[in-house]
């Protein structure tokens, strides 16, 4: 008799997260993937080497979304909007819209399908009653989530780093090919860097255990912003002096910036650049029984690139 498969539908399949995410999975035995995305094309040419099946799916069609996650047992939310963190109000590129309303559509359509397991990534500091719109959107659909009755798997990273992230890409790029670095604000800001593909095995190793669970996953080391710029000159082989943005002449910047037809930087985004984002991942460890990857580590791609 032929083994059952179980699908795996993933909205943000074919981001940064997602895409680890997509390509852990689709090496299961006994699962398929399915990537949802606006634009199936382009996700198949991101992840050509997986087996998976590509649809159309958009957090803010539900239409759309019942059909994309029809037969799926397990859901993953690995989306967040176009130019994230900085808003467009104008297209509806928000935190409300995407990250709370997307993920409460999406979770609607997961509970129709009858789907059994909910994961979402989420982020450090999420909280419904938050003053940030960032912090509270998340908090909101961890609290939908956790309503929904669906078994569900909440994951609250810090900062995920890899080959496609944008800080440290974005860093080696600068360094490369700037005579200086400009951080945003101190550089004291505390950060823990988790390796993209460390996320990942815990998705892949929460899927086949599905329970009511939250964790916040850093990497092994908490670090500032100024410690992460020098290993990634460290790792690059690139030295350049660095200066600091104060957040008033950052804000100023951004009161303009959000401004434009297509903002460039928001208040909002300025002050998601500047919290602390820390954790304690000994709950993690515990429970997954994983080694997180040391920064440097998770960073040698990078030595090969430049
Ligand atoms: N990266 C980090 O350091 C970090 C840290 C903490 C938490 N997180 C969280 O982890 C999640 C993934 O982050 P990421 O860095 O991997 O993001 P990303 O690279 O920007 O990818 C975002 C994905 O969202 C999809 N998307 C955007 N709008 C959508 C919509 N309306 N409907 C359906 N899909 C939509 C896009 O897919 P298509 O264009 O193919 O539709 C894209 O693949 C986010 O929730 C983020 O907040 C990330």
């Amino acid at each position: 008799m032929a083994e059952s498969t179980t699908t795996i539908a993933i909205a943000g399949g074919s981001g940064f997260i997602g895409q680890a995410i997509a390509r852990r999975l689709s090496r299961l035995p006994g699962y398929r993937v399915r990537v949802l995305s606006r634009s199936p094309n382009r996700a198949r040419s991101r992840l050509e080497s997986i087996r998976a099946d590509f649809v159309r799916g958009d957090l803010t069609d539900p239409n759309l979304l019942e059909s994309a996650v029809r037969g799926a047992a397990v859901i993953v939310n690995a989306a967040q909007f176009d130019g994230f963190p900085v808003e467009n109000p104008r297209l509806g590129l928000t935190f409300e819209r995407v990250d709370h309303l997307g993920c409460v559509a999406l979770l609607e359509a997961a509970k129709a399908a009858g789907a059994r397991h909910f994961v979402y990534l989420s982020g450090l500091g999420a909280d419904e009653h938050s003053s940030h719109p960032a912090f509270r959107a998340k908090g909101r659909a961890e609290a939908a989530i956790r309503r929904s009755g669906l078994n569900y798997t909440i994951f609250r990273p810090s900062i995920v780093v890899g080959q496609g992230d944008r800080v440290t890409s974005m860093l080696a790029r600068a360094l490369r090919f700037s005579p200086v670095i400009v951080l945003p604000g101190s550089g004291q800001q505390q950060l823990q860097p988790v390796w993209v593909e460390d996320l990942a095995a815990c998705v892949a190793l929460t899927i086949k255990a599905p329970q009511a669970r939250t964790f916040e996953i850093g990497g092994p080391e908490q670090m500032t912003l100024d410690d992460l710029t020098r290993l990634v000159m460290n790792v690059t082989g690139y030295r350049r002096p660095v200066l600091h943005a104060p957040q008033s002449l950052m804000k100023l910047v951004a009161t303009l910036g959000e401004r434009l037809p297509r903002p460039i930087l928001s208040r909002d985004a300025v002050s998601f650049l500047l919290v602390d984002s820390v954790c304690d991942t000994k709950p993690l460890v515990e429970a997954l029984g994983i080694r997180l990857t040391p920064a440097r580590e998770a960073l040698a791609y990078l030595a090969t690139r430049s």
